[in-house]
This record gives structure tokens, sequence and C-alpha cells, in this order.
């Protein structure tokens, strides 16, 4: 049985196939069409995984989708008739979307797609607790919180065997993840999209709520009750009728304009980011308190686009009583695809449980002859290595020797983080790397942190993990602190407040990276790589053999491993522009 699972017009658009129970494919849409967080209908995801298998949309028996949209315009026409005539502009200005797409879901899917079959429609706060699902626990709590579904931003639930049930919510406009947001927004980031810049930013301000001024502040714009539940004050927004999010007395609270993009971060900016951080981190530590006590459960999975703070998530089995945690690799709405497909074969259908999502790498993978033909075609000058034994030693040594490694190898992850099969590599106890990525590639805000990666046998010896090491950190959504004398050792990966966002790689799971990982260690004592997305500012991460020789040409990456393949970037320096014209494969 197939069932294709399918997320957009939102943010994160995108896609996953489950076969018999088990998820075999799935992709954001971003990243074929090369547009950073599309929205639109995930048309090339689709075709990318019904190809994985070698079907076509006729054998689907089930297309899911990630909300219900009848309720979300409900939502929508009640809170702009609330705020008008303040609505009347924004009310207008998203009605096309509505009556020509987002209404129209069911025909829309039907037609593009030519399908004939069923199409469901899942609550969107269930397809985030869906993850639950695809969990090693038999039974969990569950936490979603995000930016708003329907009409909830914050669900709990339990979860057994193959049943769900969500017991208690918070609903719009109250919104931890819209008041992030908005703060994001004020702090001149953009929304839905660097709210990760503003945790990163964080420890740069003072972390203390006894005497970070602004942590009192915020406080007035939100009523944080004991067990966890919050209520915002309205009148510091805007979101709920207009498409700007602060409003003006919350700019007058916080004692200033909303900061210019790309302008000077002060002192101030870092404390409001501090305080927004201590204050997230406290609402869902009382959540999840509240939980526990009422589930009694030693396990819980945590989804929805906050899920993503990894700081906060860090933080989780330290300050409850759970034992355990998951949170898929794409907890945000991207991952809502694989949500409705597991959430109909097994709650729905009534089958049994048998995946558990381990292994990230569900993307588009290339053979060595795919990638041969397309560096054949495009006459780039390369070599092979012979063993992979030898390329592992090989490229160990260029990363000690400060290389900077462009690494394409197997199926792309899933999610918004490279987890070494995009990835870009490089040596972290190098003090100037940070620089020298940014200068070469990234380009990133300076106050913004490199993630380190590390085989899970070694994390203990160099992160104050949980222990066992959570599966999270295998995605790179827990940060932990890093011991204390290696801080100086790995520079690069070591945050202003000693924190590493770790990924732990387990040999299963992808063994070339694992043992290059090993490799590096034993020329440089630190068994630990830089690990940052394989893309340049502002563009998804690369997909095919193309975009990834396209972004090693716009950047000072050193050297591209594709499969076997070793692709030396002087030797075929041309004009980024020129790329254009090559075949795409
Ligand atoms: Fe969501």
């Amino acid at each position: 049985m197939y069932i294709l699972g399918i997320s957009c017009f939102y943010h994160d658009a995108s896609a996953a196939l489950l076969k018999d129970g088990k998820i075999v494919a799935a992709a954001q849409e971003e990243r074929f069409t090369r547009k950073k967080h599309d929205t639109s209908f995930p048309e090339k995801a689709i075709e990318y995984c019904l190809k994985s298998q070698n079907i076509t949309i006729n054998e689907i028996d089930y297309i899911g989708f990630y909300e219900k949209p009848l309720l979300k315009f409900e939502r929508i026409l009640y809170q702009h008739l609330e705020s008008f005539p303040k609505s009347y502009k924004t009310f207008l200005s998203s009605m096309p979307s509505w009556i020509n797409e987002k209404l129209r879901v069911i025909k829309l899917i039907k037609k593009k797609l030519k399908y004939k079959k069923d199409v469901l429609f899942i609550e969107h706060h269930m397809a985030h607790a869906a993850s639950f699902l695809i969990s090693p626990f038999k039974k969990a709590a569950i936490l979603t919180i995000d930016g708003v579904g329907e009409w909830t931003t914050t669900s709990l639930g339990i979860g057994e065997n193959e049943n769900i049930k969500l017991f208690k919510e918070i609903q719009f406009p109250s919104s931890i993840g819209l008041l992030y947001s908005t703060i994001t927004a004020y702090l001149g980031f953009s929304v839905n999209n660097s709210e990760y810049k503003v945790m990163g930013l964080a420890p740069y301000g003072n972390m203390d709520k006894n005497t970070n001024p602004y942590y009192h502040v915020l406080k007035k714009v939100i009523d944080i009750r004991d067990d966890g539940s919050y209520h915002l004050n309205m009148s510091y927004f805007t979101y709920h009728y207009k498409n700007r999010m602060p409003s003006k007395k919350l700019c007058q609270l916080l004692g200033g304009f909303i900061r210019k993009p790309e302008s000077e971060v002060t002192e101030r900016h870092k404390d409001i980011a501090a305080a927004l951080q201590l204050i997230t981190e406290e609402i869902i530590i009382k959540i999840l308190n509240y939980i526990q006590k009422i589930t009694n459960c030693q396990n819980i999975v945590l989804s929805g686009g906050v899920a993503l703070n990894s700081v906060a998530n860090g933080k989780i089995l330290r300050n409850t009583s759970f034992k355990n945690i998951w949170i898929q690799p794409d907890p945000g709405d991207g991952g809502t695809s694989i949500g409705v497909s597991i959430y109909i074969y097994n709650t729905i259908l009534g089958n049994k449980r048998v995946y558990q999502l381990d292994n990230p790498y569900l993307g588009p993978k290339f053979s060595n002859e795919e990638i041969r033909e397309f560096l054949d075609k495009n006459e780039i000058k390369y070599n092979e290595f012979k063993r992979e034994k030898e390329m592992i030693k090989e490229v160990a040594k260029m990363i000690f020797n400060n290389q900077v490694i462009g690494w394409f190898q197997d199926g792309m992850e899933w999610g918004p983080r490279a987890l070494g099969a995009r990835s870009i590599l490089s040596n972290p106890c190098n003090p100037e790397m940070k620089e020298i990525i940014n200068l070469k590639v990234k380009h990133r805000e300076k106050f913004r942190p490199f993630a380190p990666v590390v085989c899970e046998d070694d994390a203990l010896n160099y992160f104050d993990c949980d222990k066992p090491i959570p599966l999270p950190t295998d995605f790179m959504l827990m940060v932990y602190p890093i011991k204390k004398k290696y801080h100086k050792k790995m520079p690069a990966v070591t945050h202003i407040d000693g924190s590493g966002r770790l990924q732990t790689i387990r040999k299963f799971q992808n063994p070339i990276y694992y043992n290059l990982i090993k490799e590096f260690g034993k020329l440089s004592k630190i068994p630990i790589l830089i690990n940052t997305s394989f893309n340049i500012r502002g563009e998804p991460i690369v997909c095919t053999p193309y975009d990834a020789y396209k972004c090693m040409m716009g950047t000072g990456i050193d050297y591209l491993i594709m499969d076997k393949f070793i692709i030396k970037r002087e030797e075929n320096f041309r004009d980024i522009w020129d790329s254009e014209k090559y075949a795409k494969d």
C-alpha cells in the first residue's frame, strides 16, 4: 500500500511517500525549485517520491493533506472580522490565495496529479503529533508547538501504539511560535526563516533572568501560568490583522524601533533575544512538567516549528522527569507530510506500526554512473578514488590541512539540517575556520556559530550530553555544553556560551561519514568536524550534482567530493554564470 503525504501553501512545502507502513522517500520542494522555504504545491517533490519507487500516481492508495483548510479559513474569517476595519487590507490581500488555491485543495490535488481516489485531511497539530508514530516509543507524551495551525498553536497529548489523543490545547492568537516570530521581526530578521538566528544571538545577551531587564519587560506581554499555559496580551501584537508583527506599543515597551536588517546588532538586541529565549524555555519546561505529571510517561515526543529550538531541547531532560526524548529530523511544517501519511496508515486504517525513522537520508540519491555522466558531459575535470578507505584518508588529510570540503554522498537529508549527505565539512580546531568559511562560502552574521558533528561513541567524551544520548542529537536538534577543557581545542564550533549544536552519527546511519570523522580524529586528536549545510546564504541546501558543482564554483569551497569523485575548484574555475549554460542532469 502506498500513501502520499503533502504539506504546502504556508511554508516549507514537502511530500513524503509511505510504502506498507515505512517511509521510503521524502523531500522538501525548495530543494528542487531552488527557492528557499518554497510554499508552492510540491509537484517536484511528489515527482521524486513516485520516481524513487518507480510507480505512477495511480498506484497511490491515499493522499493525505497536512491541515483542514475549511477550519483554517473559519479562523481567518473570524480573526479578520473581529479586528475589522483594521484588518480590511490584509483580508483583501489574503483572499485571492484562499479562493484560488487553499479552499480548492482537493480539486487542485486531483487536477494537478490526475488523481481519482481519496484525499484525506488531517488537523494540522495532529499531523505534527503523528511524529510519535515514527518514534522509537510504544507510549509517549506529546507536545506540539508552532505558530498556528487551523486554530491550535500548542497541543498536549499522549500516544500509545497506533493511537494518538490530544487532550488539551491553546488556540490562536496566543502562540509561543508567533511571539518568537514577532520578536524575530522586531530584531530585524526574517520571520519563518531566521528564528534560529535569534536563538543563536541569545547567549551574547544576559541569560540571567534576574538581571536581564527585558525579561521582566517581556513578561508584560505574556501571562504564564504554573501549568505552562499562557495568554498573550494582543495589544502588543498586530499579526492577527496585519502583515507586520510587532505593534507600536511593543516597540515602545522594548524601547526602540524595529532593527533594520543588516544594521548593527547592539547589546539591547542581544538582551531582548536572551529574554525571549528565557521565556520560551520557561514555558516549554512548565508545560512539559505538567504533561509528565498527568500522563506519567517517561517518554516525550516534541513537534511543531518551536521544536527546532535546539537550545531549549537540550535542557528538557535535565529540567523535567522525562527520561527519553524524540524529535523527528523535520519537526516544522515540512515534516507534516510524513506525519499525515503515517497517521493515515496506522491510526485511520489501523495497521500495526512497523517503522521507526532512524535514518534521515530519504531524499534523491545519485549513482556513481550518474555523477560520472554529469561530470563528463560538462567537461569537468575530476579524479576518482579507487577505494573508499583511500578516499576517507585523503579527505581527512585535506580537512586537517584546513581545506573546505563540499561533501555530497548518498540520499539527501530530510529536514532543514545538513546531516552528512549534503554538507560542508572543515576543521573545528582552527580558530580562524569560522571566519574562513564565512568569507569563502556562507557570508553569515558573525555571531552565528557553526555546528559540530561527532560519532555517537565519542560524544560523551566531548559534550555534556544527556545519557543515553538522545536520538534528536542525530538530527542536530539538541544543543549541549562542550566540556570546558575542549573549548580552546575546537574553537570553531564552540559557541560564546561554551555550547555546541551537535549532530551525533551512528555507524549504521552513514558509515562513510562516520569513518571520515574517526579518520580526522586520528590526525587531530579531536574526532569532530565542522558540519554546515552545503549552500550559500539565502539558497536551499544543494540537491543534485549540478547544484553542488554550481555552489562550489560560486564560493571558495576547495574540493567537492561526490561519491568517490574529487573535483578541485581552481582547476575548473569558470565564472559562476557560465555554469548556468551547463545541462542540468
Ligand atoms: Fe505547524
